[in-house]
């Protein structure tokens, strides 16, 4: 494969989220391993954009547990448990959260102090099997907005195409 990781933090964010999909998707063509695809998109959306953090949590323990999958960045935290967290409560309330300021935000894990806004999106299967969730952090404040919830929802839709 020549390419590479897209760099689209001067692109309009529609339209780097409908490049990253394309190209998701062309190297995704024909996988269908879970964690080759985590391990994929961790790598493709956190240098497209440049974020400080960008991986999943799986789901262990089904309403119970997450622990720390494929990902980009530094060092995160090894198990987060439902309803803690902004990856906890994205994973008990089966919701995407963003959070425009962490130090905002009841009971925010820091894995790292740089980070001032982040966005957890649930990975649901095919089966409608809640298997992780996806975090993103930034070390800008206000990061995520709608476009890229959107964005990011479309892209983890590929693990409920099955
Ligand atoms: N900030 C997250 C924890 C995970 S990391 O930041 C890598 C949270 O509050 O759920």
């Amino acid at each position: 494969m020549a390419e590479l990781t897209l760099d689209l933090r001067a692109a309009d964010k529609a339209e780097a989220y409908t490049q990253l999909q394309q190209h998701v998707e062309s190297v995704l063509a024909g996988v269908t391993d879970p964690i080759a695809a985590m391990a994929t998109m961790s790598c493709l959306v956190h240098h497209a954009f440049g974020h400080l953090w960008t991986g999943f949590y799986r789901v262990v323990e089904p309403g119970r547990l997450l622990r720390v999958g494929p990902y980009q960045g530094t060092l995160g935290c090894l198990e987060i448990t439902f309803g803690r967290g902004v990856c906890g409560v994205a994973a008990k309330e089966r919701r995407t959260v963003v959070v425009e300021d962490v130090h905002a935000f009841p009971g925010h894990i820091t894995c790292d102090a740089r980070s001032r806004s982040e966005i957890v999106v649930p990975v649901v299967d095919a089966a409608g099997q809640l298997i992780a969730v996806f975090d993103v952090d930034s070390e800008h404040p206000g990061a995520f907005a709608d476009e890229d919830r959107e964005g990011l929802e479309r892209l983890i839709g590929w693990f409920a195409r099955g």
